[in-house]
C-alpha cells in the first residue's frame, strides 16, 4: 500500500517521533510512504514529498514537523471532501495516517464515513483529548512551563513581587494544573472553574500577612473569570483579540495581563505579567514524548497493515490500544477536578 502521511493543526513536539515510528514500521511491513506537506491543505493542493528512511534520519529530537502544518478544515474547502478523494487517487496514494489534535481527526472521522481509509494518531499539547489518558506534547509543554515557574519564583522573591503565568491550553486547564503543581503555584485558574478575583486576592493578602512577600499566580489562557467579576464588557474570556479559524476557534491569549493589573489595583502588591505563549509548543520533545509518539506511531502502522480503518492509536494506562476516531473527537476531556483540589491544598 501507498500511505499518506500527514500531521495538522498547531504544531507539537513528538509530531518527528510519531512520522519516523509510522514510516520505519510501514516500510518492515512492505509498505511505501509519502508525505503530505501541511496537512489537509496539502492533499487538497497535491503538495505531497518524498518521505523514505533517508527523509526521516535523524528527526527524532527535532521540535516541529517535517511535513509542516496548517489548520486548513476540509469541510470548509469547495468540494473539500470530494478534491481529497479524488486526489488520493491521482496520486496512487491507498490510506492515509492523520497526526492531529480534534480537529484534524473530526476531519479524519468524516472521510472515513465517506469511504476514505485512514488511522489517527492523537497530538496536542492541551491534552484534551477524550479516548487518550494523554498526548504526547503535553509532558513537553508541562515541562517547559514548570521550569518558567521555577525561574519566574527566584525574580518574584527577589523584587517582592506576585507574578502572573499564562499558560496554553486551550479550553482544558490540564497545562496550568500540571505546571502549576510541580512549580509550587500559589493559586491556579483553569477554564473549568471560573474564579472571582476578589478570592484570588484574597489568597494573595493572606498569604503575604503571613510573611510570604512573592506569590506566584498561574492562569490558564481560557480561564473564565465569574460573571459578577467580568473585566471584560465581551463576557467571561479575556481576548486580545476575536479572529477564529477554519474550526471556529477563538484566539485565546492575553487574560494574564488583564488579572496583574486588576491583581495589582485591588491588593497594592506589585504585579507583573508573563504569557508563555509559542515557547511551550517548540523545540525538543521531552524523553517521554518521544517514546509515546514512537509507540503510538508504531501502533498506527500496525492498524494500516491490518485494515483496521476508522481507529485511532491511544494511551489507555500503560497500553497503547485501538479506539474509534468518533469517540476521540466527540467531547473535550477537561481537568479532573480530584487533581484541582489537590493543586488547592496548596493555594496561598
Ligand atoms: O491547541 C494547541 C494550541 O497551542 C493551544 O494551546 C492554543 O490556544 C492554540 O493552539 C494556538 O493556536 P495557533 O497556533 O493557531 O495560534
Amino acid at each position: 500500500m501507498k500511505i499518506g502521511i500527514l500531521t495538522g493543526g498547531g504544531d507539537c513536539p513528538g509530531l518527528n517521533a510519531v512520522i519516523r515510528a509510522v514510516v520505519r514500521k510501514s516500510i518492515q511491513n512492505g509498505h511505501e510512504t509519502i508525505g503530505i506537506r501541511e496537512g489537509w491543505r496539502g492533499i487538497l493542493q497535491n503538495n505531497f514529498m518524498p518521505l523514505d528512511l533517508d527523509a526521516i534520519s535523524g528527526i527524532l529530537p527535532r521540535g516541529g514537523t517535517i511535513l509542516g502544518t496548517s489548520r486548513t478544515n476540509v469541510y470548509k474547502e469547495k468540494d473539500g471532501e470530494a478534491r481529497v478523494i479524488n486526489n488520493m487517487k491521482q496520486a496512487g496514494i491507498d490510506c492515509l495516517v492523520a497526526i492531529g489534535g480534534e480537529d484534524t481527526l473530526g476531519v479524519a472521522s468524516k472521510l472515513f464515513k465517506a469511504g476514505v481509509k485512514v488511522v489517527g494518531v492523537p497530538k496536542t499539547i492541551d491534552n484534551d483529548l477524550n479516548a487518550t489518558d494523554y498526548t504526547f506534547g503535553f509532558d513537553t509543554a508541562v515541562n517547559i512551563a514548570t521550569e518558567a515557574i521555577d525561574r519566574l519564583h527566584t525574580t518574584a522573591e527577589s523584587h517582592n513581587r506576585v507574578m502572573v503565568v499564562e499558560v496554553m491550553g486551550r479550553h482544558a486547564g490540564w497545562i496550568a494544573v500540571h505546571a502549576g503543581i510541580a512549580g509550587g503555584a500559589d493559586v491556579i485558574l483553569i477554564p473549568e472553574k471560573p474564579f472571582d478575583l476578589n478570592e484570588v486576592c484574597e489568597i494573595i493578602t493572606k498569604r503575604h500577612q503571613r510573611g510570604k512577600t512573592f506569590s506566584i499566580v498561574v492562569i490558564a489562557e481560557g480561564a473564565k473569570i465569574k460573571t459578577e467579576e467580568t473585566v471584560d464588557k465581551d463576557g467571561s474570556l479575556i481576548l486580545s483579540d476575536v479572529e477564529v479559524d477554519a474550526f471556529g476557534h477563538v484566539k485565546l491569549g492575553g487574560i494574564g495581563n488583564v488579572i496583574a493589573k486588576e491583581i495589582e489595583k485591588r491588593t497594592g502588591f506589585e504585579t507583573r505579567a508573563t504569557v508563555l505563549g509559542y515557547i511551550q509548543r517548540g523545540g525538543s520533545p521531552t524523553a517521554f514524548d518521544r517514546v509515546l509518539g514512537t509507540r503510538l506511531g508504531v501502533f498506527a502502522a500496525e492498524l494500516v497493515h491490518k485494515g483496521q480503518w476508522g481507529y485511532m492509536a491511544a494511551l489507555r494506562g500503560k497500553d497503547i490500544v485501538a479506539v474509534k476516531l468518533e469517540e476521540a473527537v466527540g467531547e473535550l476531556k477537561t481537568v479532573d477536578m480530584e487533581l484541582y483540589k489537590v493543586a488547592e491544598t496548596f493555594f496561598g
